[in-house]
């Protein structure tokens, strides 16, 4: 009898562990979640698109898309980087504006899934070949180290234009910065 009454008790202990066990593993499934710099920039939130009535477009993709098309404006402005994009300046010059959509989905894409965008997928060259006049026959000569701090230089004026945050702007430089070395290749 007394060893059925220690087994009884034993079964118990085990069950009161194990749903104890349970309980503790529920409350560590609730990992709060990090919000990514995508989401400081306008995250997923629908908002209409001001380019295309009736279509909607992620607010973080919005705020990217603005400074990249502004960014690429003062590009085309700036002497001493625009001769890189002298293919895209004789198509715009002509009214042709497919290589100026292209290049701003492209770039759009690039830095919202390097900021964290779970809902779009970049199709378009590696930083390596998208910069190697051998790859990429729309970059006209290899960029040096001060034509890419002439670049930044364009993207902060882009930021501002769209009054880009200064924190946001500086977590996105840093990313930026972090590519030097493949864009930089002479
Ligand atoms: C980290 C900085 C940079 C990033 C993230 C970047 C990103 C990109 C991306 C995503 C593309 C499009 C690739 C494709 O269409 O598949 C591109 C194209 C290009 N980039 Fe950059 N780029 C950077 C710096 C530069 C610099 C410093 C220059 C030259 C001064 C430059 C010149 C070009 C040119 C000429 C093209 C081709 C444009 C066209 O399609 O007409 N980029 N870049």
């Amino acid at each position: 009898m007394k060893k059925v009454s220690n087994l009884l008790f034993a079964a118990t202990a085990l069950l009161a562990v194990l749903a104890i066990e349970s309980c503790s593993n529920k409350s560590n499934n609730v990992t709060p979640v990090k919000p990514t710099l995508y989401d400081s920039l306008g995250g997923t939130a629908m908002v209409n698109d001001p380019a295309k009535a009736g279509t909607m477009i992620e607010k973080g993709r919005l705020g990217i898309r603005s400074v990249i098309d502004s960014t690429i404006f003062v590009i085309a402005g700036d002497s001493r980087i625009n001769g890189h994009f002298t293919v895209l300046l004789a198509e715009v010059t002509k009214g042709d504006l497919s290589g100026f959509t292209e290049l701003s989905d492209n770039l759009t894409t690039f830095v919202a899934v390097a900021t964290g965008a779970k809902h779009y997928t970049y199709n378009g060259m590696s930083m390596t070949e998208a910069h190697d006049p051998a790859k990429n026959s729309r970059m006209n000569g290899k960029a040096s180290s001060a034509d890419f701090d002439a670049f930044v230089d364009d993207l902060v004026k882009g930021a501002n234009k769209n009054g880009l945050p200064a924190n946001l702007l500086g977590s996105v430089g840093k990313i930026v910065v972090s590519l030097k070395a493949q864009v930089v290749q002479k």
